[in-house]
């Protein structure tokens, strides 16, 4: 199988992350859930993991990386400790139900900051307009998990600082391809998946925290267990319950996986492979291709559709043929009523560090024999 799904999940993984969850599995127990081995190895991996994610994303101190158990969770702890009812929020266009829908959950008043296609200038006027003295809260996608797009986030932080309004950035398809300056940045949190660009295992997920937050879940916290309520201070304020120890062991590797290629080498092979899909695609008259003219502005994401077609029946094709791509409104609607494909939706292919330029030109002459017959 040829896999073009990493926006989702990266399917293929590093195979230390695979050896580390088999290893931890009997090994590692509960961490601050007693001084027995199994325990304080527990302990130790996951510190280790949270200083590795300090490490990468310039994030002070480890105790301010907390496990959580993906992106969505991340943001709902972010977004809910932050917002209320009645409250104006501003979002950019581009923005995943995992920020409209605890939103709208709450009662909160969005104000959509929308702006055109991989224009960043647009975008930096949008929220420069609706940032108003009486937004509480602002929340921007860094890259779009449709099109790629890679919103100007550090320009929109700045200002958010300079009006002293609170930032949580989506860091989902982000992380482990962009470069994330956490301390540089200043936001208030920044959440991301440590299954994707990490390429840790599904049921990780990491939230970057500059501050306590309110809580989500509560319960045992492996410390001050004499407290009626979840302590202030974290990780464990925000870490209630027993850790997924496996999937933190495959994260640490994933993230030690970034680390060693490095986000920017990363990132030049999954654009290459982006910039050989694009110069191929738009050769055919049949596709319509959402591709940004400067590719500086574009993470490799990548949207069409086949003219005439439907976007299920060309990823069904393609999936007939070995090829797995996601299709539909891929869980951000609001990104695709920005750049009007909310009543078609896209073919998305999105790339990984485990993919190669055989495999985009296998799946262009795929794509080709697909068009030829239906036409
Ligand atoms: N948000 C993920 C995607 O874009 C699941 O596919």
């Amino acid at each position: 199988m040829i896999y073009f799904d990493n926006a989702a999940t990266t399917l293929i993984k590093p195979e230390a992350v695979r050896r580390a969850m088999y290893s931890a599995v009997g090994r590692l127990a509960s961490p601050g859930r007693g001084g027995h081995p199994a325990a304080m190895a527990a302990a130790e991996k996951a510190y280790e993991c949270r200083t590795a994610a300090a490490g990468l994303f310039k994030v002070p101190e480890p105790e301010q990386v907390v496990f959580t158990m993906n992106a969505t969770h991340a943001l709902n702890i972010a977004i809910k400790s932050l917002a209320g009812a009645g409250d104006r929020v501003v979002i950019s266009g581009y923005e995943h139900n995992s920020v409209r829908r605890p939103l709208n959950t709450i009662g909160a008043k969005i104000t959509a900051a929308a702006s055109p296609l991989f224009d960043e200038e647009a975008a930096v006027a949008a929220f420069d307009k609706a940032l108003t003295p009486e937004t509480k809260l602002a929340v921007v996608n860094h890259v779009s998990n449709v099109f790629g797009f890679v919103l100007p986030v550090e320009r929109i932080a700045k200002l958010c600082r300079e009006r002293r309004i609170p930032l949580v950035v989506d860091a989902s398809q982000a992380a482990g391809v962009l470069d994330i300056d956490f301390q540089r940045l200043g936001a208030d949190f920044v959440a991301m998946p440590g299954h994707k660009g990490l390429y840790g295992p599904q049921g990780t997920g990491i939230l970057l925290c500059g501050r306590s937050g309110e809580t989500l879940m509560e319960g045992g916290s492996g410390s001050d267990s004499r407290l009626a309520l979840m302590p202030e201070y974290l990780p464990d304020r925000q870490e209630a319950g027993t850790h997924n120890m496996p999937g933190i062991a495959g994260l640490l590797e994933g993230i030690r996986f970034v680390s060693r290629l490095g986000t920017e080498r990363i990132a030049r092979h999954e654009k290459r492979l982006l910039g050989a899909a694009v110069k191929a695609m738009k050769e055919l008259d049949e596709v319509e291709l959402y591709y940004a003219p400067d590719i500086h502005c574009q993470s490799p994401v990548l949207s069409f559709n086949v003219k005439g077609e439907d976007c299920q029946s060309v990823a069904e094709a393609l999936a007939e043929r070995g090829i797995a791509v996601r299709s539909g409104l891929h869980c951000s609607p609001l990104a695709h009523q920005t750049v009007g494909t909310y009543e078609s939706g896209t073919v998305r292919l999105s790339f990984s560090a485990f993919n190669t330029e055989q495999e985009v030109w296998h799946f262009v002459r795929e794509l080709k024999s697909i068009i030829h017959h239906r036409s």
